[in-house]
């Protein structure tokens, strides 16, 4: 099967926080359900469940509604928020290219009735169904992010790391930082002071996990294979600040 190249898409998406609470229709719940099978992992061998929820599984304090959830609840192991960070993001691309709106969701909790029926970690919701709002930006100008130059020294790769730059992020705080060049790219989180790792601790590597599928997606549409790696040296060579969390090699 050809896989469809979300490139584009990431110029485009954004975070949507109205919907139609209407739920979608049984085909196309169907096809979601299926794609989250396809979904591939950072690590295979951490155990994952996605979960396609209804709200009277989410306790949403003050969030807006959404007619659908999917509850990621993860295996607790090395690597295992940054996995579901790089998976979920899948779903997140696949949905803005169907027409279909979603957003991440950390604040909502699971019901005690979603908790207990898993031995795994409840990790993140994501919010999904029909928009009651404009699905996509219209111009990359409409994106907050930081410049690339405050998210990377690497010169000359632009094109593969613009996906990463607008990547989404808990609370927008775009946590990341790539050191290398557009052969291997090694990729870190901001380490956070005393006071913002109590609030955002949980999301950082979540939020890197997003970062590098996006650059993946970025990557395999200018015809490259990506393998993503453990490099020794990137470890040691930490910018200021930061925490390692992996290396893609893109050949
Ligand atoms: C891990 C994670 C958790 C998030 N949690 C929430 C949330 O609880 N409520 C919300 O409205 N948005 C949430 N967001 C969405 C971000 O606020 C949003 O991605 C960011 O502001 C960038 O905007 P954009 O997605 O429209 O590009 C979350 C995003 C991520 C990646």
């Amino acid at each position: 099967m050809v896989e469809t190249d979300l490139y584009p898409i990431i110029f485009k998406r954004k975070s949507i926080r109205n919907y139609d609470l209407t739920s979608l229709d049984e085909n196309t719940l169907k096809e979601i359900s299926n794609h989250l099978q396809t979904l591939k992992p950072i690590y295979e061998d951490i155990k994952i469940e996605l979960r396609i929820v209804s709200l009277y599984m989410v306790k949403r304090r003050i969030m807006k509604k959404a007619p659908h959830y999917i509850a990621v609840l993860s295996e607790s192991k090395d690597g295992y928020l940054t996995n579901v960070g790089f998976m979920l993001q899948q779903m997140d691309l696949f949905f803005s290219e169907r027409g279909i709106g979603c957003c991440w969701q950390g604040i909502p909790q699971p019901t005690k009735e979603l908790l207990n029926s898993s031995n795994l970690e409840f990790v993140i919701f994501l919010a999904f169904g029909k928009p009651s709002e404009k699905l996509h930006r219209t111009d990359v100008s409409q994106f907050k992010r930081k410049s690339l130059k405050e998210i990377t020294d690497i010169k000359d790769a632009d094109d593969l790391l613009e996906p990463a730059r607008l990547a989404p992020s808990a609370t927008n705080s775009q946590p990341w930082f790539f050191t290398g060049d557009d052969k291997i790219l090694h990729v870190y989180g901001v380490k956070p002071g005393f006071i913002k790792s109590l609030m955002i601790k949980k999301y950082i590597p979540i939020d890197v996990g997003i970062a590098i599928y996006h650059l993946k997606v970025a990557a395999e549409h200018f015809g490259k294979k990506v393998t993503i790696f453990f490099d020794e040296p990137a470890v040691k060579n930490l910018p200021k600040k930061s925490e390692y969390f992996g290396s893609l090699k893109m050949e």
